[in-house]
């Protein structure tokens, strides 16, 4: 969330315009005092007149149907929306007062653990968070509190400091968490080619104070797959050769619901002994409005128990592990709909058709000869590019701006170190990004691309460049 600075118009600044509809019922004698933007009005108006204010402003935003930037879902059948207003007035915390929306949570835990091969689902600890940043900062807590409890004479009065190995490539919610829970980043950087975490390279970073690897399934920044087995295996081999026993969480925010049906041979989940937790957002590739994520841990001993509070509930004894008290529960019953709705089949259909729209795009442009590739959507459906070797009268923040023009949000963005150097585009395919708008949006590409090949030289940055990227 960006954190807004108050404004106030006590100084006179101008109120929403009227119009003389907004009356009640006399265009005449209608509002006669323009209601302030930036201080809370002194009285009431029509709910007419309120609805039109607010809407016509949103009218502004983008479109999101557009918006290639995001991971979160933009589109979901009417049903699922009926279900969303049915269960807007309800909280998620309030486990006696809707006992089925917490079952209906239970329920998708078990689901997930399921489909992420825990060996033994019954012993699998969840919760539906936020989104997968709240899940992040659940699973990086429980990491810190393993470590801080096997370390009680080093912590906190031994001076010990604890750190985090991950790819220079996290997203930024990994930082926040280091920020926030006071532990050290450690991060690998990008290298040439590699554009994700370096199994070597992370396992060289680990220490005694090592609380755990996150390795992303999979990266925001290009859509590739980090390689989860081969990080556990090279911290298989630093256990041998060291002792240290280093437990991993994987980041699966937009993977861990795409490979569970696309790549089912690609083993990155439970089945790793040492995944200790797995998180995803519901509202990415979970195909939920924004914002639903989950968080699930292997088994009781991945979570201290110290973390975990407890509530009544119908007689029983709930345990809940959250940042946040209250929360919408409507996305719950939400992803409960679209896990009955569509079935390991459905997702399959869903994520395939995502994944063939990105590869067929990736190919196409590719094929303009103005663009490198840096991934292809064969893995999440989702592919970065730069322009050619050779392309020296444009870059990509010239054409993200120019697809602007025509309503697509491209995001345009560097990579992180040691690959600032590089700058790309990324476009991510969504359920409801369909053939058809990838070609829409070939087509401007493609009319565009003749303008910006009779540049002399790139227009220069956006001032806030980094603005364009992060989700
Ligand atoms: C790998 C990864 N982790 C975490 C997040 C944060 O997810 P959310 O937006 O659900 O909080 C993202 C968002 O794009 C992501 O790509």
């Amino acid at each position: 969330m960006a954190l807004h600075k108050g404004k106030g118009d006590r100084a006179g600044g101008r109120g929403y315009a009227l119009n003389p509809f907004y009356g009640e019922a006399d265009p005449v004698a209608g509002m006669a005092t323009e209601p302030p933007r930036d201080r809370l009005p002194d009285g009431p108006m029509a709910p007419h007149a309120a609805y039109q204010f607010v809407h016509d402003e949103l009218m502004l935003d983008g479109n999101a149907r557009l918006n290639l930037a995001t991971f979160v879902t933009t589109w979901m059948e009417p049903q699922a929306g009926v279900l969303l207003a049915e269960c807007r007035d309800k909280n998620i915390v309030d486990k006696d007062e809707y006992p089925r929306t917490a079952e209906l949570e239970r329920r998708c835990v078990s689901m997930l653990a399921d489909l992420w091969h825990a060996p033994d689902p019954a012993a699998v600890v969840g919760c539906s968070t936020t989104g997968s940043s709240e899940a992040c900062m659940l699973a990086g807590m429980a990491l810190k509190r393993r470590w801080a409890l096997a370390n009680k004479d080093r912590y906190p009065a031994g001076g010990a400091r604890p750190n985090l190995v991950m790819g220079s490539n996290v997203q930024v919610c990994w930082d926040k968490f280091c920020a926030f829970w006071e532990v050290e980043a450690r991060q690998v950087p990008m290298e040439g080619d590699r554009f994700h975490l370096d199994p070597e390279a992370a396992a060289a970073l680990c220490d005694e104070d090592t609380i755990g690897v996150v390795a992303v399934l999979g990266s925001t920044y290009d859509g590739s797959y980090e390689p989860v087995a081969d990080v556990c295996a090279a911290l298989d081999a630093l256990w041998e050769r060291t002792g240290l026993d280093v437990p991993v969480h994987v980041d699966g925010a937009s993977g861990a619901m795409v490979a569970p049906f696309l790549d089912e041979d690609l083993v990155w989940d439970f089945r790793l002994p040492r995944v200790a937790s797995i998180n995803t957002s519901g509202h990415k590739y979970g195909l939920v409005y924004p914002g639903i994520g989950w968080a699930l841990w292997r088994d009781e001993a991945a979570l201290p128990e110290e973390l975990v509070f407890r509530v009544n509930y119908l007689g029983g004894d709930m345990p809940t592990f959250a940042l946040n008290f209250s929360r919408p529960g409507a996305q719950v019953a939400a992803q409960y709909y679209t896990f009955l709705r569509l079935g390991r089949e459905g997702y399959r259909a869903v994520q395939r058709n995502a994944r063939a729209v990105a590869t067929t795009l990736a190919r196409r442009i590719g094929e303009l000869g103005d663009f490198r590739l840096l991934t292809r959507g064969d893995e999440l459906p989702v592919f970065a590019f730069t322009t050619a070797d050779g392309v020296t009268g444009f870059d990509v923040f010239d054409v993200s701006r120019r697809l602007r023009e025509r309503g697509w949000l491209v995001p345009a963005y560097t990579f992180p170190p040691n690959r600032e150097d590089l700058s790309v585009l990324r476009i991510v395919c969504r359920n409801g990004f369909s053939l058809d708008l990838a070609e829409l949006l070939l087509a401007d590409l493609d009319a565009l691309l003749p303008e910006l090949r009779r540049q002399q030289a790139p227009l220069g940055r956006p001032e806030r460049v980094e603005t364009a990227f992060h989700h």
